[in-house]
């Protein structure tokens, strides 16, 4: 492995229990009922397509101007609840991780779908790590297009085959095997079947 490509939300830190908090709470106000088994299939997935996936749940139609109202509520929810985040919500062996990595000359991109992705890795100190940041601010398509993997692993100049992505989400895991990485799945086997292998976490996992 040359490159290590990580996914943020639910592979660094534990925010993805707020994104589901807040999405819960939007669908609720819609009206629709929204479980932990449709939030895993959302996970990894952009903002505006995450409430598409919503609203075509409860079978709802919106305006782009509605739906820019309800993905503002939305984050608004979701900064409510990371704004008392510290370090210490950075998940099991996360950071040790990433400073071994740089130990070993790896280099080390984030592959995230937030646009909140700057913000969280400003909370939790660890934005100096990163030789490059691709997020949903530089890349619109939404996991599971590989294009945010692909982005990343250009901008530390390798290509797919030398990188390895790390990942929590079902689109996620598609969007590394689309892109032609190796892909660690953060979670279970029974969760994240296309993954080439799987890890509780990061602290479990080590670099071979
Ligand atoms: C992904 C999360 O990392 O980012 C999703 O897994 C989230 O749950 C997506 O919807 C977009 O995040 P944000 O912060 O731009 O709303
Ligand atoms: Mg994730």
């Amino acid at each position: 492995m040359k490159g290590a490509i990580f996914d943020l939300d639910g592979v660094l830190v534990d925010t993805a229990k707020y994104h589901f908090q807040a999405w819960q709470r939007l669908a609720h106000s819609l009206g629709i009922e929204f479980t932990e088994d449709d939030n895993e299939a959302l996970k990894g997935v952009s903002r505006l397509e995450s409430l598409e996936r919503i609203l075509e749940k409860g079978n709802i139609e919106k305006s782009v101007e509605e739906k820019e109202e309800l993905m503002q509520l939305k984050n608004q929810w979701y900064l409510d609840l990371v704004v008392e985040m510290t370090a210490g919500e950075a998940l099991t062996g996360a950071i040790a991780f990433l400073e071994d990595c740089k130990l070993k000359g790896i280099k080390i991109a984030l592959g995230s779908s937030s646009k909140n992705a700057p913000l969280i890795l400003n909370k939790l100190n660890i934005g100096h790590l990163f030789d490059a940041v691709v997020d949903g601010n530089v890349v619109n398509l939404s996991k599971p297009d590989p294009t945010v993997f692909l982005t990343a692993a250009q901008k530390i100049g390798l290509s797919p085959e030398d990188c390895i992505v790390f990942e929590d989400a079902i689109a996620g895991v598609q969007a590394a095997k689309k892109g032609g990485f190796y892909c660690v799945g953060i979670g279970t086997k029974e969760n994240l079947p296309l993954a080439d292998e799987v890890a509780h976490s990061l602290g479990e996992y080590s670099i071979r």
